[in-house]
């Protein structure tokens, strides 16, 4: 049934989230970019009654996985086969409910990404190209952009990556860095010929141009269309879909021995293949999902894959010509935490598998929280303040405490009642259509926390109704007009388990449960106040809260595990080194290290981790320098202690405080404590270390 608020008139929905990397877990920014909003999606289509199907997987092919391998002694088998499980548990636990969680290392993904790539090259899309690569001899390796170190042409900055410097911004190409080194094994790369296969991109320029900026600029997100705009001004590119390195799809060419499809041509084929591996298993016909019009295919994605899914897979599906294209993108900005980026590097996340383990009655309380600060339309921020006070104040202090006082009550009235006998407000609950309505059109626009601030909305008006009729006055009086009262609420209070059920699944089924309540269908919600939803067949259960009220002790505990697991901001520029990398007695000298006296302390006044010292070195004077010791010294505990530190540490400014030098400290591997270095015995400030 397709109605006037729906975009689309089709019946059949394809939905997909982004294939995540199999090797690292999940954490809140990649829940609250693609996978909450599709799994939310997803359960609103099928209590309205659409036919979907909710694809996914692991991502196990390109570099990082390779490197990660390399430097853990292990395959890359071994680490996809790791992450591939965790993740997908950990997405099972989080109640992301995918019809399939497929993997890119399966043979049948290796088969299908083959023939896409067959198919593309029968057609004349794929130009064979000889190039120059940096390439690492030490390892025998082809360089990707990103693991060639050098020095920023822009800014002077020791280790801009190839592909981009971090410190000043730019994007840059390989051959633009000074003294080009392997982040691999910091040796210098040498160049070297290749052969590649290149997607001719600008071929499909104008038809992107068409497609995307006219026919797809309405319905599509302001900040997708603001990025395809932006690729499309600046021209496009033909791209290579291969690379020479030892681990992915084999380009199935037999004059490219040694090469594979690059990571970004195959995976998106992915959902091609997690589809067909779903229908095989089920004994379905595939094609309708991907090659009947009638199907709405929409990608869940963050906005680092927007080019990838809006423009150059696309153009992919246009080239090969037997799938149909996507109806929409829509792509979530990114969610930052406590103030600071999310980074896997640093350690600045709060991980889901953690977080399950730890507060195992807390999940349908994340998924609340995260579905209220999505970063639909800009980045937005997660802090654990908000975190307890979003969860008090609106799903334990309205929708909970709502819901809980109606069950109450029914619960205390029930034995006598017959409920079925009892009118309802006809009035009171029509005039909620409209609101239903105005929650599907914005599900179907993907405003996720527009349509749970109107669920909101919903609850706080039933907690208002029942303040004013004060039903438990009459509880002994007049139990028939409690019971009435009662009666219309019950109405509201089903009306709300179907609304909120997408985003508190848990919480839901288990009320659900008790309540031995069948599947509530979407028209019987657009029709609600003309159908009773309640039916009063049996006897109403013992209530139980349905949300958890959250603790500031937890609150506490985990804005400290936080800052404990982190590693230091400032520690973030080190390039990759490898551990069987040496150096010469003269590189090590170049290190001045000293011994110095800690005078005074005092706390950074905008980082908690940090505190500013002032150190005594003896006969090079007086040191500032700012150590992220914070979390295992008391400043009594520094005070005139002796230290080592590096003296000819370029000084730097630290979250604006300058740093003149490094204090030498040891990291407990197992607790992670910081531990400061001294010497055995008392030696005056500015005593060289050799
Ligand atoms: N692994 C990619 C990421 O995490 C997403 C891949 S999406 C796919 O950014 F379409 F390529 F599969
Ligand atoms: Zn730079």
């Amino acid at each position: 049934m397709s109605g006037p608020d729906e975009p689309t008139r089709k019946q059949r929905f394809l939905v997909t989230a982004a294939l995540p990397y199999a090797n690292g877990p999940l954490h809140i920014g990649h829940m609250a970019g693609a996978y909450l909003p599709a799994d939310i999606y997803v359960r609103f289509l099928r209590r309205m009654g659409k036919e979907v199907l909710f694809v996914c997987g692991s991502d196990e092919h390109g570099v990082p996985i390779l490197v990660r391998a390399r430097q853990e002694g292990k395959t890359p088998q071994e680490i996809v086969d790791y992450y591939h499980t965790l993740n997908q548990q950990t997405f099972e636990q989080f109640g992301i409910r995918f019809d399939v969680y497929f993997r890119t290392s399966h043979p049948l993904h290796h088969q299908i990404a083959q023939n896409f790539f067959l198919t593309l090259h029968q057609k004349g899309y794929l130009i064979e190209r000889e190039i120059e690569q940096f390439y690492d001899p030490e390892i025998d390796m082809f360089l990707a952009d990103r693991y060639i170190l050098g020095t920023c042409p822009y800014c002077g900055y020791e280790n801009a990556y190839g592909d981009q410097c971090e410190k000043c911004g730019t994007a840059l190409s390989p051959d633009e860095l000074k003294n080009p080194r392997s982040a691999l094994t910091g040796k210098p790369p040498v160049r070297r010929k290749t052969r590649h296969w290149f997607f001719d991109l600008p071929r499909f320029t104008s038809w992107l141009r068409q497609w995307l900026l006219e026919e797809k600029a309405q319905t599509w997100k302001a900040n997708v269309i603001g990025q395809c705009r932006s690729w499309l001004t600046i021209g496009l590119q033909p791209r290579a879909v291969t690379r020479d390195l030892p681990w992915g799809v084999p380009v199935p060419l037999s004059q490219a021995k040694g090469k594979v499809l690059y990571v970004w041509f195959e995976a998106p084929i992915g959902y091609i293949s997690a589809t067909q591996y779903y229908c095989q298993e089920h004994n379905l016909d595939w094609r309708q999902w991907w090659q009947d019009p009638n199907t709405a295919l929409i990608h869940f994605i963050g906005k680092d894959n927007i080019v990838f899914h809006a423009i150059i897979f696309p153009a992919m599906l246009k080239a090969h010509g037997e799938y149909i294209l996507p109806e929409n993108v829509p792509a979530n900005e990114f969610m930052n935490l406590e103030g600071r980026k999310i980074s896997t590097s640093q350690n600045w996340a709060v991980w889901i598998h953690e977080f399950i383990q730890r507060h195992p009655d807390y999940i349908d309380a994340m998924r609340f929280v995260l579905t209220r600060l999505l970063p639909e339309t800009r980045d937005s921020e997660f802090t654990w303040r908000d975190f307890h006070d979003l969860v008090q104040g609106e799903l334990v202090g309205t929708l909970g405490n709502y819901l809980h006082r109606i069950w109450t009550l029914a619960y205390r009235l029930d034995v006598h009642t017959s409920w079925q006998t009892l009118p309802v407000d006809r009035e009171t609950l029509r005039k909620l259509q409209p609101t239903i309505r105005q929650i599907a059109q914005a599900i179907h626009t993907f405003r996720f926390r527009e349509a749970l601030n109107l669920i909101l909305q919903i609850a706080r008006e039933g907690n208002q109704h029942l303040a004013l009729e004060a039903p438990w006055q009459y509880l002994q009086s007049d139990r028939e007009r409690a019971a009435t009262i009662l009666r219309t609420h019950l109405e509201r209070f089903l009306l709300l388990t179907a609304l909120i059920e997408p985003i508190t699944p848990f919480t839901i089924a288990q009320i659900w449960q008790q309540w031995n309540i069948p599947n509530i269908r979407w028209e019987q919600l657009l029709r609600i106040g003309e159908q009773p939803l309640f039916h009063g067949e049996q006897p109403i259960p013992p209530p139980r809260i349905p949300y958890p009220r959250v603790h500031e002790s937890m609150i506490q505990q985990e804005v400290h595990h936080l800052k404990e697991q982190a590693q230091p901001e400032e520690a973030r520029e080190q390039p990759p080194t490898s551990s069987h990398q040496t150096i010469s007695i003269h590189q090590f000298q170049q290190i001045q290290l000293v011994t110095g006296r800690i005078l005074h302390v005092q706390n950074h006044p905008r980082a908690q981790r940090l505190y500013i010292l002032q150190v005594d070195v003896g006969k090079y004077g007086r040191r500032q320098i700012v150590a992220g010791i914070r979390p295992y010294y008391t400043p009594e505990e520094l005070q005139g202690k002796t230290v080592i530190l590096v003296l000819n540490l370029e000084p730097k400014e630290i979250r604006g405080v300058r740093s003149e030098g490094m204090l030498l400290a040891a990291e407990d591997p197992n607790s992670g404590k910081v531990i400061l270095l001294t010497t055995d015995e008392p030696t005056v400030p500015g005593a060289s270390i050799r």
